[in-house]
């Protein structure tokens, strides 16, 4: 018996990363899924985002755990898009269990540089992206008095990240998604919880400005952005972490394990928040 066995869960941004491995790992537990990606091109966005082939991937891995997989391909700027995802989960499995709203961008620039479109665009996915992907889903978890919510914010969910004042305020703000969700939920037994992840090993910050900015200057490499990883934790031997451990902290939440716990931030970081706080850049 798997732990979310014969459940049904939407992924969003599950073409690859985290969310490809959160589909997977729900799939071996027993979930089937409708997986959901491929937004297409976001001007703002300096790296290519997930591609409807490795959609199909992931919807092939899924099958080959003997569950079932449906692709829907659309973006969580728009409430159609998800919409839509959930009548497929109910068109095809008569239902909606579960849902990781996952699906997020993460662009560079100090604030007083920042176009008013790059602010705009991170906000519109990762914020309210992330309460699109709720609002869609609430309606029926509501009716089956039954649900189970995750949203994945960042570490920087609760610290502030210099070149990345977009990311940080819509980190911020998945957090109190999470807290009204879980409190407008509670009454229908419908739980949500956020994941704080830290330096995961995925794409998203596998570009060059993202090495420039991990090197500390111009002309950084992915050396850099290895050598950078162990800094932000405090396990020994840890490089940018494995997104299996947090998706295995994302099948816990959403399992009837977790059933008395809702409203909380899960942070899967190799111990960053344990770090003491210092100044990196002191002005003497
Ligand atoms: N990797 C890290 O170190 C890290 C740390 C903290 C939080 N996160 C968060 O984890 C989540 C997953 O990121 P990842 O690291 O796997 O990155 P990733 O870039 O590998 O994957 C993100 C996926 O989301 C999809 N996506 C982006 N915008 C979308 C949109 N508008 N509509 C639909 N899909 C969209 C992309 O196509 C892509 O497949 C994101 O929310 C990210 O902010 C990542």
């Amino acid at each position: 018996m798997g732990r979310v066995e014969g459940k049904v869960a939407l992924v969003t941004g599950a073409a690859r990363g985290m969310g490809a491995s959160h589909a997977v790992t729900l799939a071996r537990e027993g979930a089937d899924l409708v997986i959901f990606d491929c937004p297409g091109e976001l001007p703002t966005v300096p790296y290519g985002l997930g591609t409807r082939e490795e959609l199909d991937q992931v919807a092939a891995e899924v099958e080959k755990l003997g569950r079932r997989a449906v692709v829907v391909e659309g973006d969580v700027r728009s409430q159609a898009d998800l919409d839509r995802a959930v009548e497929t989960a109910i068109s095809e499995f008569g239902r909606l269990d579960q849902l990781v709203a996952n699906a997020g961008i993460w662009t560079l620039a100090p604030s007083w540089e920042m176009s008013d479109d790059q602010w705009q665009e991170t906000i519109d996915v990762n914020l309210t992206g992330t309460w699109h992907s709720v609002k869609a889903v609430f309606p029926h978890m509501r009716e089956r008095e039954t649900g189970s919510i995750v949203l994945i914010s960042s570490i920087n969910g609760i610290e502030g990240l210099p070149g990345a004042i977009n990311y940080c305020a819509a980190k911020f703000g998945v957090l109190g998604v999470m807290k009204t969700t879980a409190m407008e939920g509670g009454p229908f037994n419908i739980r949500c919880n956020a994941i704080l992840p830290g330096f995961i090993s995925t794409p998203i910050h596998k570009w060059q400005g993202a090495y420039d900015f991990l090197a500390g200057k111009p002309g950084g490499t992915d050396a850099d952005r290895l050598a950078a990883a162990p800094y932000y934790g405090v396990l020994k031997g840890r490089g940018p972490l494995d997104p299996v451990n947090v998706s295995n902290a994302v099948l816990y939440l959403l399992s009837d394990e977790a059933k008395d716990v809702t409203g909380i931030e899960l942070p899967i970081d190799a111990g960053h928040t344990a770090l003491p706080h210092f100044n990196p850049a002191p002005v003497q």
